[in-house]
């Protein structure tokens, strides 16, 4: 069941340019491949402090940093990238079965994510071995 590696796509979003400021807006199934149901943001995250560390049985996520700038590192159990965000109009899709790290989070940095589902313990795969234990052929 591996999910390929190319399937995390970095995607450019609208970015609506004034000398007061930028927008950059997402709409439901537009930007992203999924329905969202879910947002949240982590922040004050502490130098060098790393978050992730799980994939996701369904879960969809859709990421970007809104502030600051913060490493994504993706497995998928064959296939390791590092995806670095750094700019608010961009954010990285990463589909189900994908374990991922963030790490390198800059001061001030916020991870918005915007998920597929309802927050669900369950879904979670917390056990790196018990996810490669999943993905292998
Ligand atoms: P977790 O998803 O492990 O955080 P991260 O991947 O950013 O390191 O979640 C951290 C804690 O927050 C965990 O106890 C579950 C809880 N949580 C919720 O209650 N609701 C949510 O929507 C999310 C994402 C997490």
């Amino acid at each position: 069941m591996e999910s390929s590696i190319n399937t995390c796509k970095l995607i450019k979003l609208p970015k609506i340019e004034n000398s007061k400021g930028n927008l950059t807006p997402i709409s439901n199934g537009v930007e992203i491949p999924f329905d969202v149901k879910r947002v949240y943001y982590l922040y004050d995250v502490p130098g060098g402090e790393t978050r992730g560390g799980h994939a996701h049985k369904k879960l969809e996520q859709f990421i970007v940093a809104a502030a600051g700038s913060f490493d994504i590192i993706l497995n998928n159990g064959k296939e390791r990238k590092t995806v670095k965000l750094n700019t608010a109009d961009y954010g990285l899709y990463i589909p189900r079965m994908v374990w991922r790290e963030l790490a390198n989070f800059s001061t001030g940095a916020i991870c918005l994510v915007l998920a597929s589902y309802e927050y669900d313990e369950e879904e979670y795969i917390r056990n790196f071995d018990e996810f490669l234990e999943m993905v292998k052929d």
